[in-house]
């Protein structure tokens, strides 16, 4: 039988042992953490990259069953902030020496959107003088859009995988054409061809999610070769099919610490890769984020969608931040919820060193 230690300082893991690693508690969990943090700071760098995250529309036509902007949610104020709106937006981010900038929205597939898609990029870039780095969480799009993104200046894109299981998939979204777990690995697949630094992730403590489920993520995400990671646990929302499960769920608390193994796991197997300390771990723990960085973390997404519509872009209950703005990165010592003191990186793009080696920069 192998000692803990030995198996956290493995340097592959297999299934089996991400299953057992997944399970540890303290002490040994906080070994595991502990590891994982160091390596970040060898191979990822002992910085924090910032990228201001623009919600420009919570307008959707998917209906994923855990998701609180879900079509069928027809109580949900839905909108679409308009291009000044995200031109204003992009231009406070680079006063506030954010150096990369994220535009998410729900998955819509007219000609119309990818257009707008386009000149918004177009537009961002003549506005801010191509400081800004540019990522597109916008989610499945044919190869034809993706590439007339990138042409236009997407550096980045995520899309999570939401779970790498295509059974778990299947029960996390209707069954119809519009929810197909093929096409998403399709696009997944493009964007890397493409060239862009893609994202993946998933949620953590789904129902019907098992340990083992959660240590295939990792592998498929290591299989994948991604450069950029944001997984965080699932968290409900009332108005949402999957509501009705909430009690047959971990605990918060639970899904959480979960929360924080897949990081420093993922850290130690992808060791320079970017990885998200998403929101919705700062839901569940109002430390959540500095706890995520502590884990292997390199990357906050603070949200500088303007006040207004912030409340609608509700993917589940107790989203937070809702009324906050985020001050200058420069010039602010307690940033709401994070206390990196010395490790922020002001105004930089913060790739991808694992892209970047791919590249061979
Ligand atoms: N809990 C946690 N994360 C969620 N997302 C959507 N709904 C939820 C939820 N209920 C995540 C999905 C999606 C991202 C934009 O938000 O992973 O990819
Ligand atoms: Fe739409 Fe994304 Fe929510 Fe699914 S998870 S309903 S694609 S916003």
């Amino acid at each position: 039988m192998q000692s803990i230690r030995n198996i956290i300082l493995k340097s592959h893991y297999d299934r089996e042992d991400l299953v057992h690693l997944l399970q540890l508690r303290d002490p040994e969990k906080a070994e595991l953490l502990e590891h994982a943090s160091g390596i970040r700071k060898k191979y990822a760098g002992d910085q924090i990259y910032f990228r201001g995250l623009i919600e420009f529309s919570n307008i959707c036509r998917k209906n994923c069953l855990y998701c609180g902007i879900r079509s069928a949610h027809k109580g949900l104020k839905r909108y679409n902030l308009n291009d000044e709106e995200v031109l204003e937006t992009a231009r406070y981010a680079l006063d506030c020496n954010y150096g990369s900038i994220v535009l998410q929205s729900g998955e819509l597939e007219s000609k119309h959107f990818t257009g707008r898609v386009n000149g918004l990029l177009n537009k961002i870039h003549q506005h801010t003088g191509g400081r800004l780095r540019i990522t597109l969480s916008c989610g499945e799009q044919n190869r034809e859009t993706c590439l007339r993104w990138f042409e236009s200046g997407a550096h980045r894109y995520l899309l999570r995988i939401e779970a790498s299981n295509p059974e778990l998939y299947g029960r996390l979204h209707p069954g119809d054409q519009k929810h197909l777990y093929s096409r998403r690995l399709e696009c997944l697949y493009d964007l890397k061809d493409i060239g862009y630094q893609t994202g993946t992730g998933v949620m953590i403590g789904l129902p019907f999610q098992t340990i083992a489920d959660l240590a295939d993520d990792l592998l498929f995400m290591k299989q994948y070769d991604v450069d950029m990671v944001g997984m965080g646990p699932y968290l409900e929302h009332e108005n949402t099919p999957f509501y009705h499960l909430r009690n047959l769920l971990p605990g918060h608390f639970e899904r959480f610490q979960l929360t924080l193994k897949m990081i420093a796991l993922l850290r130690i197997m992808m060791k320079d890769i970017n990885i998200a300390a998403t929101t919705a771990t700062q839901t569940i723990d109002p430390s959540g984020r500095e706890l995520a960085v502590d884990a292997g973390a390199n990357v906050i997404m603070p949200n500088i969608t303007p006040v207004k519509y912030r409340q609608y872009y509700s993917l589940y209950n107790g989203k937070p931040f809702i009324n906050e703005t985020f001050p200058d990165l420069e010039q602010s010592s307690d940033f709401p919820g994070i206390k990196l003191n010395n490790q922020i990186a002001y105004g930089e793009w913060g790739d991808s060193i694992h892209y970047l080696k791919k590249q061979g920069s």
